[in-house]
């Protein structure tokens, strides 16, 4: 038998079916509330609102529970790595040895930028924002090939596998010339004998005589941080890419909208608040103890970041993860970074403390992966870029499930409007 809610307005009684997803999350299909009613829903945040029907990730918020499709995020960190979590991300299926291979060197031969990109990062201010050079970069990608960036749905989606690699490829690419151009030094060149992370690392550090070498255990650090970030269901900036690609726009444009989507304090660029807040606290002589009670006190304009989160209401299975491996690598790379004492102390402490516990906020991803990325000799305003690398296949992978639906329709919410209703318009001397 078919599940139906009931809905009383007024005096009318309607019935709306209800989806069943599978892992029994439940929501009530209101597509024809307006036209049968003339009402619409008010849901703002979306915290109620299911948007879509996707079949990429699943989180259960309540458990702590993250999979990209299907397989447990603890599972794929321990055996699996960034490149074949971005095949299984965008494909659905992890890849067999042969379709590996392919990948990863779609992704390996595509890994440079057109030389003419070249010169658009000399025209950038030496202390120009990444987050913004990235998101014009990326969008401009479309430009230097068109041919993957027609805005022609079928035409686009014939191209993807090309679109995809060249994303999750020269993202990285981007990232680290503009590091290097900020910096006064030479782009480097990707090289072919390196895996993805390595080769980031060598676009960002080394130097004609003093190679940044493969196989180490930074590489291994960043494949990690990278995994994590790799898909997050609806987030900001992943809706931010169904809403761009929902109107037939292409994929880089869409991904593009995404990083905008990301750069706020409360969304990717809490990594980057987060190494700020424990830089303060240890500057200003305080243990945490201080910070915490401006945090709680609502007045402070003051967040403990790196904590809370809308879906997560119990722990983050991510920050779990990463809290163990910048443990694991700071000790591993005899690194003493006194920001991870604060944070361990305002963990405990936030643990403690009711003000935390009784509203749910738990460290979330952002918490101990800045401390990795400082590790990293990642410079502080690359954090949230490098947030953008990791979520890249999930970007993609959601574009291409949203371009791919049949009956597409363009995302285009309603409101309630509250301003003023209508009134005669005043000539400039009568004002
Ligand atoms: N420190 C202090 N109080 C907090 C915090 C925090 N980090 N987060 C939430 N609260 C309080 C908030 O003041 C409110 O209290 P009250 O009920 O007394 O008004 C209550 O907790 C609920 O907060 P909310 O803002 O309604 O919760 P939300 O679900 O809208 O926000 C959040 C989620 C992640 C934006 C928020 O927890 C936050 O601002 N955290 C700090 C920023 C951060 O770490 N962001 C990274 C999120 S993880 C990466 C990602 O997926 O993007």
């Amino acid at each position: 038998m078919s599940k139906e809610a009931i809905l009383k307005i007024e005096d009318q009684e309607l019935s709306f079916p209800i989806i069943e997803g599978t892992e029994q999350e439940k929501g009530i299909d209101l597509r024809t509330l307006r036209s049968k009613t003339g009402y619409i829903t008010y849901d703002e945040g979306f915290g109620n609102t299911g948007s879509c029907q996707s079949e990429i990730t699943f989180i259960d918020g309540e458990k702590g529970i993250l999979r990209y499709r299907g397989y447990p995020i603890d599972e794929l960190a321990e055996k699996s790595d960034f490149i074949e979590c971005a095949y299984l991300i965008i494909y659905g299926e992890l890849p067999d040895a042969e379709q590996r291979q392919a990948f990863s060197d779609r992704i390996g031969r595509n890994a440079s930028i057109d030389e003419r990109m070249h010169r658009i990062f000399e025209g950038y201010p030496r202390d120009a924002n990444p987050m913004a050079i990235l998101s014009a970069m990326m969008t401009s990608l479309g430009s230097y090939y068109p041919y993957l960036a027609t805005n022609d749905r079928s035409t686009d989606l014939a191209n993807f596998d090309e679109a995809a690699a060249f994303a999750i490829s020269k993202v990285r690419t981007i990232c680290a010339a503009s590091y290097r151009v900020s910096k006064g030094l030479p782009i480097m060149y990707p090289k072919k004998d390196y895996d993805y992370c390595d080769n980031f690392l060598h676009m960002m550090f080394s130097n004609p005589y003093d190679e940044f070498p493969k196989g180490t255990l930074q590489g291994k650090a960043l494949n990690l941080i990278l995994l994590l970030h790799a898909d997050h269901e609806q987030n900001c900036s992943t809706s931010t890419v169904r809403m761009v690609g929902s109107g037939g726009a292409n994929l880089f444009a869409s991904i593009s909208a995404a990083i905008g989507a990301l750069w706020g304090p409360l969304h990717g660029g809490a990594n980057m608040a987060v190494i700020q807040m424990l830089e303060e606290i240890h500057a200003s002589g305080d243990d945490g103890s201080k910070f915490i009670e401006q945090a709680k006190s609502g007045t402070s304009g003051k967040r403990l970041m790196g904590f809370g989160h809308r879906v997560y209401k119990n722990f983050d299975p991510r920050a779990k993860i990463i809290g163990q491996a910048c443990d694991e690598l700071l000790n591993e790379l005899g690194i003493e970074d006194p920001c991870l004492d604060i944070a361990r102390k305002l963990e405990e402490a936030a643990r403690a403390d009711d003000y935390f516990v009784s509203r749910n906020l738990y460290p979330n991803v952002d918490f101990y992966s800045g401390i990795i990325m400082r590790a990293l000799s990642i410079p502080l305003n690359m954090f949230t870029v490098m947030f953008a690398i990791g979520r890249m296949p999930g970007w993609v992978a959601n574009w291409k499930e949203v371009s791919s639906q049949a009956k597409g329709k363009i995302s285009r919410p309603r409101q309630i409007y509250q301003g003023p209703t209508i009134r005669d318009y005043v000539p400039m001397d009568q004002r």
